[in-house]
């Protein structure tokens, strides 16, 4: 277990906040580093050619160090919903074959593929939400040789639902379907085997479960596709792009592996040094004390609040550090304004309440949580 981290953070006491879903808090740290970052541009004789590479491959190690793949595997992206575009872009889809998504998955990975869907005249399979929460199960009864994508998150974003997705990755090869992933809510906080699972295209934003900042993420593309068609076709993707005296020799040839899918520039002087710093600092804690030290503590909080007649989805079925408490008999009238008075933030989201904690969380924080819902009900 690792102990409470909140020192490192910038979190004012009478702050609960257990909403890493929505957005991690930075690192005090990689908030002095970014405003350094950002104090260079007011001197660009300080940013040399060399700058516009070192950071984005140190960027690119550190996350293909958490993911366990290679930096050449790692393209830089802005969101997730343009490295599902990229996702999108490569793969083969013909009319009578589908799209795989579950229900009420996450907008940027469910309009992509309508989109695709439209444009190839296929169609999308939804998966509905399973009684009793087993999406695994769910999704392997509907994926056959019809589905050409399966477009998954590791864990329902609404309430952490989980999936096991070396089972799906296993049935997509069986199948001759291609797997694409979006860890936005899982990876940094739940341990995820990338060999065993051996998706075609993963994606992650950096600025929830990395501790990151916002429009900063990562594409992984498996190495069968990194010969594919990038989305747009900017200077620094180019072979001999660290030439700045000979751009104009204009090359038909990408710098190697997953770089060609890069976004245009990706060489964020600002923001890639904040997004190393919570890289940096998860590798020091370990994404397997991360995921044990979280799922205690959401353990925890969905005892004490079944003690007041919430529902929770079973450990078994849902990722460690996330909890969706349910209220049978409806969100309490005035719950948002008690949460917002007594500066607790959480999502609420439908008739669930999303509970998201990290390492700065501390007991005082889910007492506060506690004592607000024992006071709504
Ligand atoms: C599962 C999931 N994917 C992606 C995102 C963000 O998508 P994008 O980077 O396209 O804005 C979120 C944000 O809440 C999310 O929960």
């Amino acid at each position: 277990m690792i102990p409470c981290q909140r020192h490192l953070f910038d979190l004012p006491d009478e702050i609960a906040y257990l909403n890493c879903a929505y957005m991690s808090p930075l690192l005090r740290r990689a908030a002095e580093t970014g405003a350094a970052a950002l104090a260079r541009k007011c001197r660009p004789w300080t940013i040399s050619p060399d700058d516009f590479f070192a950071d984005s491959e140190r960027a690119r190690h550190l996350f293909a160090q958490l993911l366990g793949a290679g930096p050449g595997d790692i393209a830089l992206v802005p969101a997730a919903s343009y490295g599902l575009a990229v996702a999108a872009a490569n793969l083969p889809l013909a009319p009578h074959e589908r799209i795989l998504l579950l229900a009420e998955q996450f907008p940027s990975n469910v309009y992509t593929w309508r989109e695709l869907a439209r444009q190839r005249g296929s169609a999308v399979l939804t998966i509905e939400r399973p009684a009793d929460g087993d999406w695994t199960a769910a999704v392997l009864a509907g994926l056959d040789e019809r589905v050409a994508i399966t477009a998954l998150p590791h864990c329902h974003w609404t309430d952490g639902g989980l999936l096991d997705l070396v089972a799906i990755g296993e049935r997509c090869r069986a199948v001759g379907s291609a797997l694409v992933l979006d860890v936005t809510q899982s990876l940094g906080a739940l341990p995820l085997d990338l060999a065993a699972v051996a998706p075609d295209f993963l994606v992650c934003p950096g600025y929830k479960w990395l501790l990151g900042p916002y429009s900063q993420g990562y594409l992984y593309v498996a190495p069968h596709h990194q010969d594919g068609r990038p989305l747009e076709h900017n200077w620094i993707a180019r072979e001999g792009s660290e030439d700045f005296a000979r751009l104009i020799d204009y090359r038909e040839r990408h710098q190697p592996g997953a770089r060609r899918f890069d976004v245009g520039e990706r060489s964020n002087f600002a923001l890639l040094p904040v997004a190393m710093v919570g890289l940096e600092q998860l590798l020091a804690w370990g994404v397997d004390a991360i995921a044990a030290t979280l799922a205690a503590r959401t353990g925890a909080i969905a005892e004490r609040a079944a003690s007041l007649g919430l529902d929770a989805t079973a450990a078994e079925r849902r990722a460690g550090h996330f909890l969706g408490l349910r209220f049978p008999q409806g969100v309490p009238p005035g719950l948002p304004e008690r949460l917002a008075a007594e500066r607790v933030y959480v999502s609420l989201r439908g008739d669930s309440l999303r509970v998201t904690p990290h390492l700065y969380n501390d007991a005082g924080d889910v007492d506060r949580l506690l004592g607000v819902l024992e006071r709504a009900l």
